[in-house]
């Protein structure tokens, strides 16, 4: 909880978050869940309300953008750990854990990829995926192995990789991550995919042939970003399934938007959505994390790709606390057993 008073409300729907009020991390230990954020590193060295609010209320951190391959190799065999580094020590510092944030995408990508003859990617993307998972050996608890291959009707999605190395690169994906670090939780982490629908369908074959050859996967990612609009209805559902085939789940993009200007009817809709999220999760057998991508509107990246939407977070531009995290704490103040297998 960041020490002093609460910065201005903006609205009527919006309260101060009250000092006495304990941090979200440690209600949500009551359910041995991981409550995580994504975090934006520039907001965090610069921003010292943002960075104790990180610091405090959360005990899971994903880098938003630091640990893909465009930030970690922008030069062919030149690395640039520094940023990733700080995020970890700084989950050290405050006893968090680390999602790893993503290994292999078609998106954030080094420019250099680009010009390699597709005979040199399969060795290129193995080296990538060894070196990034080994240089952060014993550091992440959780991966995002692949990320978003899988298209809205479920087949598999049309990428450098699926072109150059066939279907087979998934399964090498996972199989190069757990040789080089076994301890790490393996995810395939996707969005669009919280409702059974036609691409969580397509998730569900894929990870269900994975396990099926036993290749070293962990888990499902559901990424949830999400509008007042349009909110999930059969989450609880589809994780379960998952959870049969033995895998973990975990949310691990959650925001909801909309849109703009908020209003309260639509911070009470948003409230609802965040609160069916996290009930959907605390309801299913190894779900482990829910991870908010981003927890105040100031620093989301909402608005910069969807026009006229935005306060997709759980605070809002002041840190002022909205409806949805009353939410949270309300249903993570409920106390439990451990739900973990
Ligand atoms: O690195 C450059 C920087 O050098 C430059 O000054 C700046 C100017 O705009 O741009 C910087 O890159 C931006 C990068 O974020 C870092 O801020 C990119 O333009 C921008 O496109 C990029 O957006 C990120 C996006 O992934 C890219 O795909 C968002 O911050 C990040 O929240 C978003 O996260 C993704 C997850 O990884 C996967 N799931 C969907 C989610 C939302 O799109």
């Amino acid at each position: 909880m960041p020490d002093g008073p609460p910065v201005p409300v903006t609205g009527s729907a919006v309260a101060p978050v009250a000092a006495a009020e304990p941090p979200l991390r440690q209600l949500a230990a009551r359910h041995d869940l991981d409550l995580g954020t994504a975090v934006n590193l520039t907001a965090l060295a610069d921003d010292d309300v943002y960075r104790e609010w990180v610091a405090t209320q959360f005990d899971s951190v994903t880098a938003e953008n630091e640990m893909k391959w465009a930030e970690l190799e922008p030069t062919r065999g030149q690395h640039d750990w520094d940023r990733a580094d700080e995020l970890i020590a700084f989950a050290r510092a405050n006893r968090q854990t680390v999602r790893g944030h993503t290994l292999v995408w078609h998106n954030q990508n080094p420019a250099w990829l680009a010009d390699l003859p597709a005979d040199e990617l399969g060795a290129v993307l193995k080296d990538h995926v060894q070196t990034t998972v080994r240089r952060f050996r014993g550091e992440i608890r959780q991966w995002d192995v692949v990320n978003e291959a899988v298209e809205e009707d479920g087949s598999l999605r049309d990428t450098v990789w699926l072109r150059a190395l066939g279907p087979g690169y998934i399964a090498d994906a996972f199989r190069w991550a757990h040789e080089a670090d076994p301890d790490a939780l393996l995810f395939y982490n996707d969005y669009d995919v919280e409702d059974v629908n036609a691409k969580s369908d397509g998730v569900y074959d894929l990870v269900q042939e994975l396990t099926r050859q036993d290749v070293p996967i962990h888990g499902v990612g559901v990424q949830a970003h999400c509008s007042v609009e349009r909110a999930p209805r059969t989450l609880r559902e589809n994780l379960g399934r998952f959870a049969d085939l033995g895998l973990h789940t975990a949310l691990t993009e959650v925001d909801v938007r909309m849109a703009m200007p908020a209003d309260p009817v639509k911070l009470e809709a948003q409230a609802n959505v965040y609160r069916s999220l996290l009930r959907a999760c605390l309801l299913t057998p190894g779900c482990l994390s829910f991870t908010v991508w981003g927890y105040m509107d100031k620093y989301s990246w909402v608005p910069g790709w969807f026009e006229g939407e935005g306060a997709a977070d759980i605070l809002d531009e002041n840190f002022a606390a909205k409806p949805a995290h009353r939410a949270l704490r309300d249903d993570l103040s409920f106390g439990g057993p451990s739900r973990r297998d």
